[in-house]
């Protein structure tokens, strides 16, 4: 199956295109547009973006891999990312991951089954001076705690 942008999207690559002088620019913007659209970077979606590009799937699937923001399979209605990095596990963070893993029932990287919730654990999220962190799709929570994170989840529908 091919991948294709939306007629707003494919607009949105072509103003990318003309942006950057160098093309290879364009692909971390690219896999984000993919991912606004499919929810995730599928593999069709890296080899479009590598043929409209000018490289190779593999340098894109590189890319997509390096980074924790995109997401290489199918996410719940709700992305519970916990950074892991420095500041947020001297604050706690390893702990607060296995109280949600309990809570939802699924290890990192997992969706539970009935799809509202994937839990994954990520690199700094760039707010260490609030650590710990967590981001549910769009939205930081800072200072965690495990009662913190319970209100939050449990709000969720
Ligand atoms: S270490 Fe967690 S936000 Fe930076």
């Amino acid at each position: 199956m091919s991948f294709e942008f939306s007629d707003a999207g494919r607009r949105e690559f072509d103003r990318l295109l003309t942006r950057y002088p160098d093309r290879m620019a364009v692909v971390l913007p690219a896999l984000h547009l993919a991912q606004r659209e499919l929810g995730y970077v599928s593999d069709e979606a890296i080899v479009h973006i590598a043929e409209r590009v000018g490289t190779s799937p593999a340098y894109v699937e590189g890319v997509a891999t390096f980074y924790t923001m995109y997401n290489r399979k199918p996410v719940g209605k709700y992305h519970v990312q916990i950074c892991r990095n420095i500041s947020c596990s001297l604050l706690g963070a390893e702990h607060l991951i296995e109280h949600v893993s309990k809570k939802l029932g699924v290890a990192p990287g997992e969706t539970t089954p009935d799809g509202k919730f994937t839990l994954s654990k990520v690199e700094c999220l760039g707010s260490c001076g609030t650590a710990p962190v967590m981001m549910v799709n769009d939205d930081y929570h800072e200072n965690l705690t495990a009662g913190s994170i319970d209100r939050i989840l449990d709000g969720l529908k």
